[in-house]
């Protein structure tokens, strides 16, 4: 019953939309003139599932994509803020564009995503970005074509920006950036609040997606030719813990195993404190679980995980490698990483590198660590000097890197089911795809591969992909 009257209300909001999207896709019709708009998502993979959904509406209201940012009518970027780098990006790229807007004054401008839900962010850009025509943040995605209309009525600026989320508004009918792989949504919003992250601060508290609306958009998405699907949440492993019926995230993983026709399961993010031995026996169960598992462990020291309040020690973290790499041998294992959190001393580093050495990761992404106002971690004594941070980001590439190439060339010689993704670039007789495991690997192959599944046996490493045969 309480989820009749969800979808009643998600849908008739979808609907009010659509309305709009009518209206503005009549107008643009009626310029005679083709309309374009260049899309641009940066950040994590929700940010890039998020654009996909911009990008269906604006193509319902009669745009085209182009990838000329100058030759667009409508320019939106959807932003991130989780390092002072991907703010610093945003700012360069409005400069950019009101230098545009200077010859091409009907170029409207949209800016949506993580960095507007913070107060100082929005006051900026406001204030010395004033040819930013349309603001909204994470919550209310679904608004574009209102405040589009609204800004097309009115010439004004529109400003529209939630500071928590109201109902779950999940349309799923949209474009994907790929035909065979799509992502979904499980889980919101994060509770975690580990003291480096703005993520908490931006995207909310943590909500589940109903099982069965998952279930649904995922055999929906199967019948639309999709083989691979990664469930998508700041921290997948804490998923339905806060519904009404709860269910946890092994029991759902169990119950789109059983989906005809899906072929691979993927998903991230999950936090170590939270993966349980449940969820260790599902994948090793669930024949379509892939292989892989991106578990980030930040840094290795104890004392630095408790500052970062990530809830387990390094030798939790070990352990835990341990028993997945138990259950399932042929498993791949990747990471995120922080250098220089503030009060690390060399000694923390050394741990950390201790870390990378005793697992070995197939992939680790490596960050140094960036100070975001509001966090806890931002105030902390001891920030560490950036040299510091530079050599040591430095000296943990130089122990990562031939690791990583000795996980590589364990798998030269066997044989790895690859999905083929694309054509090379440099190349239009190869193609490159991925493994069960994550691996990137490229093969000798035309275009009418893409989407299938390839058996190809790996005869060469290049440390961050792998050479293959078709056999
Ligand atoms: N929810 C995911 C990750 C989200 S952000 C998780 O918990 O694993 C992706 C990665 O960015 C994090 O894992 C962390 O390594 C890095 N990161 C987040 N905040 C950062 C900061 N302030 N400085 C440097 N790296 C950061
Ligand atoms: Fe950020 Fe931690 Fe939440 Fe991940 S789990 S999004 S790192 S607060
Ligand atoms: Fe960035 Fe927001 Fe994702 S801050 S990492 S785009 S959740």
């Amino acid at each position: 019953m309480l989820t009749e009257k969800r979808d009643e209300v998600s849908q008739l909001e979808l609907a009010r939309q659509d309305c709009f999207i009518e209206e503005i896709r009549a107008l643009n019709n009626a310029e005679n003139k083709d309309k374009y708009f260049y899309n641009l998502a940066m950040g994590c993979q929700m940010n890039a599932h998020d654009s996909e959904k911009l990008k269906s509406m604006l193509v319902r209201m009669g745009y085209k994509e182009t990838n000329d940012e100058e030759k667009a009518d409508f320019v939106i970027y959807n932003t991130c803020c989780v390092r002072e780098n991907a703010e610093v990006k945003v700012y360069g790229k409005l400069g950019f564009l009101k230098h545009i807007k200077q010859t091409k004054p009907n170029l409207i401008v949209a800016i949506c995503g993580c960095m507007m839900q913070q107060e100082t962010v929005l006051q900026k850009i406001k204030e010395s970005h004033r040819h930013v025509n349309i603001i909204f943040g994470t919550f209310n995605l679904h608004k574009l074509p209102e405040l589009l209309k609204t800004h097309l009525q009115t010439g004004d600026r529109v400003i529209d920006i939630w500071n928590e989320h109201g109902e779950i508004i999940e349309d799923t009918n949209y474009l994907r950036e790929f035909p065979y792989k799509a992502s979904v949504n499980i889980v919101y919003g994060c509770n975690n609040f580990c003291t480096y992250c703005i993520v908490p601060y931006v995207r909310g508290r943590e909500r589940s997606r109903e099982k069965e609306d998952i279930k649904n958009e995922i055999k929906g998405l199967i019948a639309d030719g999709v083989k691979e699907i990664v469930l998508l949440g700041q921290n997948v492993n804490s998923y339905g813990k806060n519904l009404e019926n709860p269910v946890t995230f092994a029991q759902l993983l169990r119950e789109i195993n059983e989906i005809d026709g899906l072929e691979r399961l993927r998903f991230m993010t999950s936090h170590p404190k939270d993966l349980s031995d449940e969820l260790i026996y599902a994948m090793r169960d669930c024949e379509k679980v892939c292989n892989y598992l991106h578990l980030p462990f930040q840094s290795g020291s104890t004392k630095i995980l408790t500052k970062m309040n990530r809830g387990y020690t390094k030798e939790q973290y070990l352990t835990l490698i341990e028993k997945i790499k138990k259950e399932i041998p042929d498993i791949l294992i990747s990471t995120d990483i922080i250098v220089g959190f503030p009060g690390e001393t060399e000694e923390d580093f050394q741990e950390t590198l201790d870390v990378a050495k005793k697992v070995g990761f197939s992939t680790a992404f490596t960050f140094m660590y960036s100070k975001r106002t509001g966090t806890p971690a931002a105030t902390m004594e001891n920030q560490v000097d950036e040299e510091v941070v530079h050599d040591r980001f430095n000296r943990l590439l130089g122990v990562l890197n031939p690791i990583i190439f000795d996980i590589h060339s364990a798998l030269v010689g066997k044989t790895l089911k690859v999905i083929v993704e694309g054509v090379s670039k440099q190349d239009d007789n190869i193609v490159s795809g991925r493994s069960e495991n994550n691996c990137l690997v490229h093969f000798k192959g035309d275009k009418t591969l893409i989407g299938q599944t390839v058996p190809i046996k790996i005869v060469g490493n290049k440390t961050f992909y792998l050479i293959g045969e078709r056999i």
